[in-house]
């Protein structure tokens, strides 16, 4: 049966805080200008025990609050009509079992997309009870959040657990950096410039950083992320789909197969890092109290209440070994309570063999690709100059960059949530932008050696003062090699 728009959107966890954060403004966005399927109902299911006309209060005021301007008045009460609420307890089968029971019975026509934004531990559950209400027909489709497991073996098990009732190619996992336009214009500006293929290698890059900072800190979210940590929140998802992206080889298509492929073929050339390795190419670091933009923050551990090992800040040196990358290193770091918040990925080229001016023209700097994806999408190639003048005394060069505002560029066009393109491509049944389960596998596989070999050297996070760019000893980590930081 071919795939169809669907019809019916469930959302599991919909009282929650990316629901109410970011998918009901997403959905809001797209009803605002007319891209949801005119048949679309979203069924919200949550433990609260609440009514259709609560539920839908609720999302008013969380809306109203965020995206919503009095002109959209009439776009907010078509959504707020397309809404119904069912609770559930996902504790107690017979619970689940009344709600799919009501699926079912108010299915309408077309297909039906899940998307479960629960924690990761009932994925399996919900999965087995929607299989027993034979809700895994060929018109439906599963959308579910990460983390995918806190490990590769756990990965494993939710993985098998949905695989039992659906089958791969209805899985569609989320990784919301891929729903950012700035992300997806990677593969733009890779795959539809025929200047950059030929320079994308070893032989003319000499390095790559992936930055992703945050000023925030751990907000409300102590509980779940002094579990997780930065390697497993963000290096094992975002960060290594950047760095997929940065580094896969051309897709014969943009369709899910082709650039899924592509990507897991990077994940499987990453170089383990253990043994020696580990020690010289990764740092774990935790803020304590410091200063952001001139506000005191709290440390970690204050805002956690207890003692903890657990890392708000990565920095790692990583090696793609394959023919296209060898030697080259990539430099990923990521951390919370950083003195700015930026997503950035910096490729360093080689420099020019020889200068024809000797020294007398300046240092010559190697030319690179600055690209910022957050807050603002920025694309500067950065050249050598000659300064303007006589040159009585030598040329001398400058460094300035071609910079191209995204922002300024498609001034016409509406920035969108990251949620909205992959809802809409849920909803159409494309999993392009969505992650396969080899990858998610691959990503925990390289991310668990890792956690190993601190585990094995009882590595304790460095402390660093919230408000400066991690621990000193990730300054080591890149300069031991003749690198430093982009700051
Ligand atoms: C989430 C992480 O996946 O991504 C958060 O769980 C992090 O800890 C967030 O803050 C960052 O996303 P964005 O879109 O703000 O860069």
């Amino acid at each position: 049966m071919p795939i169809q728009t669907a019809a019916n959107l469930v959302i599991f966890g919909a009282t929650g805080d990316l629901a109410q954060r970011m998918l009901l403004p997403s959905l809001f966005g797209l009803e605002r200008d007319g891209l949801l399927p005119d048949e679309l109902r979203v069924l919200g299911c949550a433990r609260t025990q609440m009514s259709r006309d609560e539920f839908a209060a609720l999302c008013r005021e969380h809306l109203s609050g965020r995206a919503v301007s009095s002109e959209d008045d009439a776009s907010l009460e078509r959504l707020l009509k397309r809404l119904d609420y069912h609770p559930v307890d996902l504790s107690s089968d017979g619970s689940i079992d009344q709600l799919t029971g009501y699926i079912r019975k108010r299915r309408g026509e077309g297909d039906i997309l899940f998307h479960l934004s629960t924690a990761p531990s009932w994925y399996s559950s919900i999965c087995a009870a929607l299989g027993r209400a034979g809700l895994n027909d060929a018109g439906t489709r599963v959308m579910l959040e990460k983390p995918i497991g806190h490990d590769r073996i756990s990965s494993v098990e939710i993985n098998n657990g949905v695989a039992e009732v659906f089958d791969e190619s209805k899985v569609y996992r989320v990784d919301h950096y891929l729903g950012k336009d700035g992300v997806q214009n990677l593969l733009a500006l890779r795959f539809s410039n025929a200047l950059f293929e030929p320079l994308w290698n070893a032989q003319h890059i000499e390095q790559v950083q992936i930055t992703v900072a945050e000023t925030v800190g751990v907000e409300d979210r102590a509980g779940y992320y002094d579990e997780y940590g930065a390697m497993r929140d963000m290096v094992q998802n975002h960060m290594l789909q950047l760095l997929c992206l940065t580094a896969m080889e051309p897709p014969s298509h943009f369709e899910p197969t082709a650039v899924r492929n592509e990507k897991l073929k990077v994940l499987e050339s990453l170089r383990p890092l253990t043994g020696d390795a580990l020690e010289r190419n990764t740092v774990a670091g935790q803020y304590c109290a410091g200063a952001i933009n001139g506000q005191a923050v709290p440390g970690y551990l204050e805002e956690l209440g207890r003692d903890s090992r657990t890392e708000t800040y990565v920095a790692l040196r990583a090696h793609i070994d394959n023919w296209r990358w060898s030697g080259v290193p990539f430099y990923l770091r990521t951390g919370k309570r950083m003195p700015h918040r930026v997503t950035e990925i910096y490729i360093r080229f080689r420099p020019v063999p020889h200068s024809i001016y000797g020294t007398a023209g300046g240092t010559m700097q190697p030319n690179a690709l600055i690209i910022r994806l957050q807050p603002e999408e920025h694309i500067a190639l950065c050249l050598m100059n000659k300064k303007p003048g006589l040159d009585r005394d030598g040329v001398h060069l400058s460094q300035v960059a071609l910079d191209l505002d995204r922002h300024n560029a498609f001034d016409q066009e509406h920035r969108r949530m990251a949620y909205e393109r992959l809802y809409l491509d849920a909803i159409e049944g494309n999993s392009t932008l969505f992650v396969r389960r080899d990858e998610v596998e691959a990503a925990w596989q390289w991310v668990d050696g890792i956690y190993a070999g601190w585990h094995k050297l009882e590595t304790v996070p460095k402390a660093y003062q919230a408000g400066t760019w991690g621990p000193s000893s990730a300054v080591a980590l890149t300069e031991r090699h003749g690198h430093s930081w982009r700051e």
